[in-house]
């Protein structure tokens, strides 16, 4: 079977990608908005609008009532719902994880969500919660991977099947099952449980399932986060390598009259102006907002304004090349998701794989960025710069530099390097004056790395008081290094 998904362009281990269905193609990263099929406040006919190319429902709530079951059974969830693009269709699990038991089998399930023409079918899996013990997120996930072997021998037509990443708060289950997951074969692989962790700020631990989960599979697989539908988070998410979110949040922060920014969420009643500039918020102020009778319905439409605006931006950052810088402003918003930003760049060595090579200029975003992707390749590829003789490191290029073999500019957080290299790109990153801590330990890290791979060379190294740090001790240590300290600057 030829691959249903075509990645187009990459940032990180983000993408712009193809996701072939049998009612259409999706660009992702996209989101789907989940409709319920006994409630719509926004019509499913209506969510092109909005720049929905696909949604989301539930199939069990279909199954279980036996109105919707026959209407969909006889003239197909397209019908039922009124929208002709791609349709998901999610199995009974959230019910199982909330009431702890459902009256269906993985294999009705599967064989109804087929026979009402489903694009993307997911098997009966079991989203196993945070923090549980070992044993039972181990044997829950054996559960699991067998209905989902069993759920890839029922599909027949051309009903794309997911896959379910589960394995709780436990990295390795995690990594080992994306890989039996991957070696079996599905055309799509949430990763599930996690609306729990989402629901108490656990970003950080969000960041290590997605990132073991991602470890697990082929990196050119679609991967979709369940459950996940606030735009503050998909910029990381997608910076992780996921390409799918669904969104019930539009509505039930709508029910709660929350309003959803990219930053986070404010009550509708606190806020005197509307920030956004969607139909919505253009027509009405917060207080007559409050005060129309459909105001619920209103303020779900602004959610799904902001909703798709977001993944707009993203898709033209990763277009760009600076995911990144958008993935470090929205992590500003909330002291949660900047854990979060730690935690991911802890990942950096596993992302640096994925990333480009090349792409829009490095911007230096704060103490995070010290320990970007592309700052660990640098360090890492030292060795590739073979230095003889006498060498000049300087903050910029300048005069007396002719008496010396090798002229060096030295630039936090990435270290020293030949000036010859200084318009190549990352070295050609924007960067803060008056470096901060972080960029000055990675920066003198990196040359103190530089100087021990090259001990026949002798090193002159020019330094400003705003560069001062304690690992300048260190280099001052060294036998081949000179550190002088110009007067003024
Ligand atoms: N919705 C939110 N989380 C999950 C999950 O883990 N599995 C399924 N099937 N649906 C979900
Ligand atoms: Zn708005």
């Amino acid at each position: 079977m030829s691959s249903r998904f075509d990645i187009i362009h990459k940032d990180t281990a983000g993408r712009i990608g193809r996701l072939t269905t049998p009612h259409g193609v999706v660009e992702t990263p996209t989101v789907m908005p989940v409709i319920n099929p006994n409630l719509q406040t926004i019509k499913p006919s209506e969510m092109r609008d909005f720049g929905a190319q696909i949604l989301i429902t539930n199939s069990y709530i279909i199954y279980r009532k036996d109105e919707l079951r026959e209407k969909a059974l006889q003239d197909g969830l397209h019908a039922l719902l009124d929208f002709d693009g791609p349709i998901m269709t999610d199995s009974g699990s959230f019910q199982l994880s909330v009431y702890g038991e459902v009256e269906v089998t993985n294999e009705q399930i599967i064989d109804f969500q087929q026979k009402i023409g489903s694009d993307i079918g997911v098997p009966l899996d079991i989203p196993t919660p945070p923090d549980v013990s070992f044993e039972r997120a181990s044997q829950e996930l054996d559960i699991t991977i067998e209905r989902l072997q069993a759920a890839r021998k029922l599909v027949t037509g051309d009903m794309l099947l997911a896959g379910p990443v589960q394995g709780s708060t436990y990295m390795q289950l995690r990594e080992k099952s994306a890989r039996t997951l991957s070696e079996t074969g599905f055309d799509v692989y949430p990763f599930g449980a996690v609306v729990p962790l989402m629901e108490s700020y656990r970003y950080a631990d969000l960041v290590d399932v997605i990132a073991a989960s991602k470890k697990g599979l082929d990196p050119s697989a679609p991967v979709h986060l369940f459950g996940a539908g606030h735009p503050m988070m998909f910029a990381m998410a997608v910076a992780l390598g996921c390409d799918l979110f669904d969104s019930a949040a539009y509505a039930l922060y709508a029910k709660d009259g929350r309003y959803i920014t990219n930053r986070g969420t404010y009550q509708v009643n606190d806020l005197k102006y509307f920030p956004c500039s969607c139909p919505i918020c253009q027509k009405y102020s917060p207080e007559e907002l409050r005060k129309a009778h459909n105001s619920t319905e209103l303020l779900a439409r602004h959610n799904l304004y902001v909703t798709f605006e977001e993944i707009r931006t993203i898709k033209q950052a990763i277009w760009e090349g600076n995911l990144l810088e958008l993935v470090e402003q929205r992590c500003r918003s909330h002291p949660r998701m900047l854990d979060a930003l730690k935690q991911m760049y802890t990942h950096s060595d596993w992302l640096e794989r994925l990333d480009p090579a090349s792409k829009s200029t490095f911007f230096y975003c704060g103490p995070e960025s010290a320990k970007r992707p592309e700052v660990l390749r640098f360090a890492s590829q030292l060795d590739r710069f073979t230095i003889r003789g006498s060498a000049l490191i300087r903050p910029s290029p300048g005069k007396m530099d002719s008496q010396y073999d090798n002229v060096l500019i030295f630039k936090p957080p990435f270290g020293a390097y030949p000036q010859e290299l200084a318009e190549i790109y990352p070295l050609n990153a924007e960067v803060v004056r008056n470096p901060d801590y972080e960029s000055l330990e990675q920066a003198y890290l990196n040359t103190i790395k530089l100087v021990e791979l090259n001990p026949e060379a002798e090193f002159t190294l020019v330094i400003q008081e705003r560069f001062g740090h304690p690992l300048l001790k260190k280099l001052e240590g060294m036998n081949n290094v000179k550190v002088i300290y110009p007067q003024g600057e």
